[in-house]
């Protein structure tokens, strides 16, 4: 069965003119990073947990000081995370899309991934859609910043238009960062094959954007004039459980499995497929 897809998936990216990929957290569990509502998750081990990630945009909003103590350790264990996220290192689920892209076939990821193992694993297109750990982000302006370049001598850090910083981390309740929302939207619109790996596809606005490729609204390619789109769109999932992209009939089909063990046999498929 997974054989006959894994066949399947390769073929149809190799005859793809224009295919994407869209990650979560199930990508970076072999990298030793729990995800959130797998059997192991953090969120299905730990309610408490879910629920201050809830709380934690209005804290930056109504008490940025405090905020920003959480995240220097001063506070809490929300920094001691992070820490653990940035020691961690690409497997070859990672990989496999890294290689991907180098052959000319996989044209971006777009990750709700704050890990940045797929940069770190050699992807060159990546579009970060819940931030990253490895950054900071000004709310005002939206320039972003590498930490070391914020000096956190005074809490809250300022940016240079003098707004109040913030990790480039996306919580819960905040906007997504419009550069990347429409960059999104547009690789969304734009592609002819939607490869979904490790993701429960339950969280908004990211959960919309197989369903945007699937429903393409002409109205919005006329208007964000996406070049050369196309009617047909292939949305494939690679994950461990079904999704309500499977249940729903947005994706084509599912293989089930270890993405660290499928990935890359795709990949060997496709470059077979590409041979000829
Ligand atoms: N191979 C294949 N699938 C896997 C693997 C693996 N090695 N490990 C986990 N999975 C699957 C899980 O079964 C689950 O269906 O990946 C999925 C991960 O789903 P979630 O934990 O919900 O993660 P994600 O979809 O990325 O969450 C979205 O929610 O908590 C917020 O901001 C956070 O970006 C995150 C967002
Ligand atoms: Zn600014």
């Amino acid at each position: 069965m997974a054989d006959d897809l894994i066949k399947r998936a390769a073929g149809d990216l190799a005859e793809s003119r224009h295919a994407i990929a869209l990650t979560g957290a199930g990508m970076s569990t072999e990298s030793n990073i729990p995800d959130f509502r797998g059997p192991k998750g953090i969120w299905t081990l730990n309610k408490e947990a879910e629920a201050k990630a809830y709380e934690r945009y209005d804290l930056f909003l109504n008490d940025p000081r405090a905020y920003w103590e959480e995240i220097v350790g001063l506070r809490g264990t929300y920094g001691a995370f992070h820490g653990q996220i940035r020691e961690a290192e690409p497997n070859a689920g990672h990989h496999a899309l890294a290689e991907l892209e180098a052959l000319g076939v996989l044209k971006c990821v777009i990750t709700q991934n704050i890990d940045g193992l797929h940069k770190k694993a050699g992807s060159k297109k990546v579009l970060e859609y819940h931030g990253s750990v490895n950054a900071v982000r000004c709310v005002s302006c939206g320039s972003r910043f590498a930490w070391e370049e914020v000096s956190l001598d005074e809490l809250p850090p300022r940016c240079k238009c003098g707004a109040v910083l913030k990790d480039d981390v996306v919580h819960f309740k905040e906007p997504i960062p419009s550069d990347v929302m429409e960059k999104s939207e547009r690789e969304a619109l734009g592609c002819d094959l939607m490869l979904i790996c490790g993701t429960s596809a339950v969280v908004y606005p990211f959960a919309n954007l197989p369903r945007m490729a699937r429903h393409r609204a002409r109205s919005l390619i006329a208007e964000l004039d996406v070049v050369g789109h196309t009617s047909k769109v292939k949305i494939i999932e690679v994950n461990a459980d079904p999704t309500p992209l499977t249940e729903e009939g947005i994706s084509d089909y599912l293989i089930r499995g270890k993405l660290g063990e499928i990935l890359p046999r795709i990949v060997e498929e496709v470059k077979k497929n590409l041979k000829g």
